[in-house]
């Protein structure tokens, strides 16, 4: 039997790498266009770097990560995210000691092992920033900002953004008290895996799918905006004026507390309404304490991260996922290998010069060949044998127009330039 890929790992085909060029094209844009730079780290760290980072007791760190053992006895995990690895980075490097601000982006692979499903793999992929410096409510704004553009960029229509603020870890402290008290004489009528998460982490019964907890908690539950200190209120309040100033529309959402533990203040997420259960498009929001829990100076940061399959998904439901392949400028069709070999400079020569040129290799007939250089949607095409390596000139056909015109070999690149198509 032939080896299938892994359950929740997908290819990208080589059809669908247009969208995914496109998609990643844009992230590159809009990140760049406000100055952040490209940060690449590695696939695998160690693994108490997401241990501590990300919270014993979340999800991913509890369930989902591929950790193993290397033949050294180290313990490794494959990256679950990048928000660590990124200041696993800015410490290891001393990024503070250039500027006191650093703006990253990302973009690439990651691994948690959930139950796939729509939307949920277990190889994933993300793009995402990092604002690692500022304390101030710009700071957040901008990262929500830069979020909402990519969208607006790449032109999806139903997506909608959901901000709350849980405040500083010691008023966090209070409020998940208060939420325990208020909610134990409920206990009994939540699903088992809320009530399972009562002791662990009370704030998980907020991403309960099942409507009678929600319900529940609609009815008992505190809102943390509600028990935030001053200055927190503060910082929200500013955080919203600004979404406001740019026109950016948006949804408190109370009960969006976040499944990694490192947030404080601001967390944020965009949902996707033509996805089903699993519709975050993205999430983030700020992580004041982190660079110190992983062994830096106490610096603020702020950040968020978003799935490229989901995006695809979406643009897939709203049926704007039609990117155009590239395709060829020319098609050069050559009778027999010496006219092959005839066409080789040229043809290299075109290419520097930047036009996409395709050849045959499967020496097929001429007919063949035309069927392939239309399959292809070949802007023009030549059919080349002795008689055109002698004589210097060839017959260059436009496939869209039919139109056809006798050149010399040294007006090639001229005559592909004069309507030269950029995908
Ligand atoms: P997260 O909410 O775990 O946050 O993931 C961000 C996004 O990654 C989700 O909204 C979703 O689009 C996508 N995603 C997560 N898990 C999967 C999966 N199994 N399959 C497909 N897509 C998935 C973080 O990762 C934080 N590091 C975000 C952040 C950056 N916060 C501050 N800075």
């Amino acid at each position: 039997m032939s080896i299938k890929a892994i359950k929740g790992t997908k290819d990208i085909l080589p059809w669908e790498s247009p969208l995914w060029h496109h998609v990643e094209t844009v992230c590159r844009e809009v990140f760049s266009s406000a100055f952040y730079q490209e940060i690449r780290t590695p696939v695998f760290e160690k693994t108490e770097l997401f241990a501590r980072g990300i919270g014993e007791f979340s999800d991913i760190v509890s369930k989902e990560m591929y950790t193993f053992q290397d033949k050294g006895g180290e313990w490794l995990t494959l990256r679950p995210e990048y928000t660590a690895s990124v200041i696993r980075s800015y410490i290891q490097h001393h990024y503070e000691q250039q500027s006191p601000l650093h703006k990253l982006w990302y973009v690439g692979p990651l691994f948690r092992q959930e139950r796939p499903q729509a939307g949920r793999l277990r190889q994933f992929h993300q793009f995402g920033i990092e604002l690692i410096g500022s304390e101030y409510p710009e700071a957040d704004a901008e990262v929500i900002t830069l979020a909402c553009e990519i969208y607006q960029k790449v032109g999806l229509r139903e997506w909608e953004l959901h901000i709350n603020s849980i405040g500083n870890t010691k008023d966090r402290l209070r409020y998940i008290q208060l939420l325990a008290e208020s909610l134990k004489p409920h206990f009994d009528a939540f699903c088992p895996v809320c009530r399972k998460r009562f002791d662990i982490n009370i704030l998980r019964l907020f991403d309960c799918k099942n409507k009678s907890c929600q319900k529940l908690l609609d009815d008992h539950a505190p809102k943390i905006t509600d028990h935030l200190s001053p200055e927190d209120n503060a910082h929200f309040e500013q955080v919203c004026k600004l979404l406001d100033v740019q026109g950016i529309t948006y949804t408190i959402n109370p009960k969006l507390v976040r499944g990694l533990d490192y947030y404080t203040r601001t967390t944020f997420e965009i949902k996707g309404k033509q996805l089903g259960a699993q519709d975050a498009l993205c999430g983030g929001g700020r992580y004041d304490n982190l660079v110190e829990e992983l062994g830096g100076k106490s610096t603020p940061a702020v950040g968020f991260a978003a799935g490229v399959e989901r995006l695809i998904l979406a643009l897939e439901a709203e049926k704007i996922a039609d990117v155009p392949a590239s395709r060829p400028d020319l098609y050069i069709a050559t009778l027999d290998v010496e006219s092959y070999q005839g066409i080789l400079k040229t043809c290299t020569t075109l290419r520097h010069q930047g036009f996409v040129i395709e050849t045959d290799l499967l020496r097929r007939s001429v007919k063949a060949m035309m069927r392939d250089a239309n399959k292809k949607q070949a802007q023009y095409v030549t059919v080349i044998g002795p008689e055109e390596l002698e004589s210097g000139t060839l017959t260059l056909k436009n496939l869209q127009t039919g139109e056809t015109s006798q050149i010399a070999w040294n007006e090639l690149g001229k005559a592909l330039g004069k309507e030269r198509h950029t995908l």
